[in-house]
């Protein structure tokens, strides 16, 4: 009896604390070698749970998307929530009204975005456009989007405060710069870096939402 107290212990207890462990080797080599997560894993943390922590469609109004917006999504990974996003963009979210927004959503693994054309045309959903680009240097004009948004993206990114200079230039003057995080995510930047990085390139915080575990925080320009 003893034993079997021993065993369901060291199953309670040595579970949890191997993921711990787990996320900890894997958050310390992310530190130092940072790339692209292959395709599989957009796949493997689309998941119930995450799903319940950051729902796509409530996602989408975390971020202050509303229908008639022209918004950039970087990262989409498997594109669960660029198609919430377009969903509501195109007023057709369950309790919104109003049509006319597009997304525009990139990423610098073309297997990504073939995978999001996929699903859009699937779907019959026509306004997304999805692109291979790069962050550093996104191809579009100056002020061309009312939000841009991404999700579990910028901690993936070697050179972050440079990527923020162009989310800044895209944005129209009054647009607003969105990122959603959470913390069983490997790349999960702390609140405070990610603020360092974002006032470098002259946002001001406008909004936080969430805790230590998941938040959103949303920025808007402050010159
Ligand atoms: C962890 S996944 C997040 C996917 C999705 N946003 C989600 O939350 O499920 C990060 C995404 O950012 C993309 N990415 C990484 N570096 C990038 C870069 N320099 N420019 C554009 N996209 C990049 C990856 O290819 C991947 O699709």
């Amino acid at each position: 009896m003893i034993d079997a107290w021993w065993i369901l212990a060291a199953i309670v207890l040595g579970i949890p604390l191997l993921v711990v462990l787990l996320h900890t080797a894997i958050r310390i080599v992310r530190k130092f070698h940072k790339f692209p997560i292959p395709q599989f894993l957009a796949d493997l943390i689309d998941n119930p749970l995450r799903r319940r922590i950051q729902p796509p469609d409530e996602t989408a109004v975390r971020h202050g998307l509303e229908p008639g917006m022209t918004v950039l999504e970087v990262g989409p990974g498997n594109g669960t929530y660029t198609l919430a996003a377009a969903r509501r963009a195109a007023g057709q979210a369950p309790g919104v009204v109003g049509d006319g927004g597009q997304v525009v959503t990139i990423d610098i693994e073309p297997r990504m975005i073939e995978r999001v054309e996929r699903r859009i045309q699937a779907e019959g959903i026509t306004n997304v456009e999805a692109r291979v680009a790069d962050v550093y240097d996104l191809p579009f004009d100056d002020g061309t989007f009312d939000l841009v948004y991404m999700i579990a993206v910028i901690g993936e990114i070697p050179e972050p405060e440079r990527a923020m200079h162009e989310f800044y230039r895209v944005l129209s003057p009054s647009g607003t710069l969105v990122f959603s995080e959470v913390l069983l995510d490997p790349d999960y930047p702390l609140v405070q870096t990610v603020s360092r990085w974002a006032a470098s390139a002259g946002f001001r915080l406008r909004k936080r939402l969430g805790n230590y575990f998941y938040y959103t925080l949303i920025w808007e320009k402050d010159r």
